[in-house]
This record gives C-alpha cells, sequence and structure tokens, in this order.
C-alpha cells in the first residue's frame, strides 16, 4: 500500500515530469536527498517544495514525508513556502559587506520596493540575504537561481541585470 495519497489536482503532469527528471538525474539515489531537493525546488516555478512535491519526492525515494521535511528545515538553501521566480541572493558575509553588498541591497529595496523576504506584486523578486556563495572576486553580486551576476556597483548594472532575467 502506498504511504499517501494524493489528491490529481494537487500535482500537475508537467510538475511530475520535471521531479522525474531530477530524480532520474540523480538515479533516485535516496543519499543524495539534498540534491534532489535542490534540482526539484529549482525547476518549480516559484521555487519552494510544496507539500504534494514533497510527499512524491518522498514515496518515489521509498521515504517518510517527514524525513524529506528533516532535510527542507535543516537546510537554509530549501524552501517549503513561496518564493518568487526570481529570487536575488546578496552575500552577506562579510569581505562582500567590505565591498558593497549593502549598497546593492539597498539599491535593490529602492528599485523593487520590497524588504527582506518580500516578494514583488506579480511574483517575479525577492530580495534573500545568504552566505558566501563564492562569488567574492566579483563583489557586489547576487545569485540568481544558480547564476552569478556581479560587480553591480552601479544603479545601471543593477536594473541591467534585472532586465536580463525576462
Ligand atoms: Fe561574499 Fe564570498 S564573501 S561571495
Amino acid at each position: 500500500m502506498k504511504p499517501f495519497e494524493l489528491e490529481p489536482e494537487e500535482l500537475t503532469e508537467p510538475v511530475r515530469q520535471q521531479i522525474e527528471a531530477v530524480l532520474q538525474a540523480h538515479a533516485f539515489d535516496r543519499t543524495d536527498l539534498v540534491s534532489i531537493l535542490l534540482g526539484v525546488e529549482a525547476a518549480m516555478e516559484r521555487r519552494y517544495i510544496s507539500r504534494p512535491v514533497a510527499y512524491y519526492v518522498a514515496d518515489r525515494l521509498g521515504l517518510r514525508p517527514t524525513q524529506v521535511y528533516d532535510v527542507i528545515s535543516f537546510y537554509t538553501a530549501l524552501h517549503d513556502k513561496p518564493r518568487a521566480k526570481f529570487p536575488l541572493q546578496i552575500c552577506d558575509s562579510a569581505p562582500c559587506r567590505v565591498n558593497g553588498s549593502e549598497s546593492l541591497y539597498e539599491m535593490l529595496r529602492a528599485i523593487l520596493g520590497i524588504d527582506l523576504g518580500e516578494v514583488t506584486y506579480d511574483g517575479r523578486f525577492t530580495i534573500e540575504k545568504v552566505p558566501c556563495f563564492g562569488a567574492c572576486d566579483r563583489a557586489p553580486a547576487v545569485r540568481v537561481n544558480g547564476v552569478i551576476y556581479g560587480s553591480l556597483t552601479t544603479r545601471e548594472r543593477v536594473l541591467a541585470m534585472l532586465r536580463e532575467l525576462d
């Protein structure tokens, strides 16, 4: 007997296929759960792992849903609430703060009209502060869905970066 039942409307076929693609890329290896969940989250429109998605992954890997939720709640890189399509992650580590990450944060706040963790009205952008993501030599930088945009020292460069995300 299956450990859970999903309401059919909770998981659309395209979403199911996206999850399956990630699972297959990891050979359904449950020891790869963190990487699988990161991949699944990145594939979701609102960049988070919804309840039906978490349950589906658990079922396909032969895990209990609580095991999946343990991982989601442990890793700050994983989310169980809807985010923006483009989460703008600013490095909050000391080297980047020295090199302008706070000014970049203020610029993004002013341009987008949102505070930390808020989502723009159209669901496109949110601003997040995260630890070093290895772009220290390109500070101030943001990471958006795994892609780094560096040297964002002027309003013009920030606007160009945002336009590129369209
Ligand atoms: Fe900011 Fe490394 S210290 S990216």
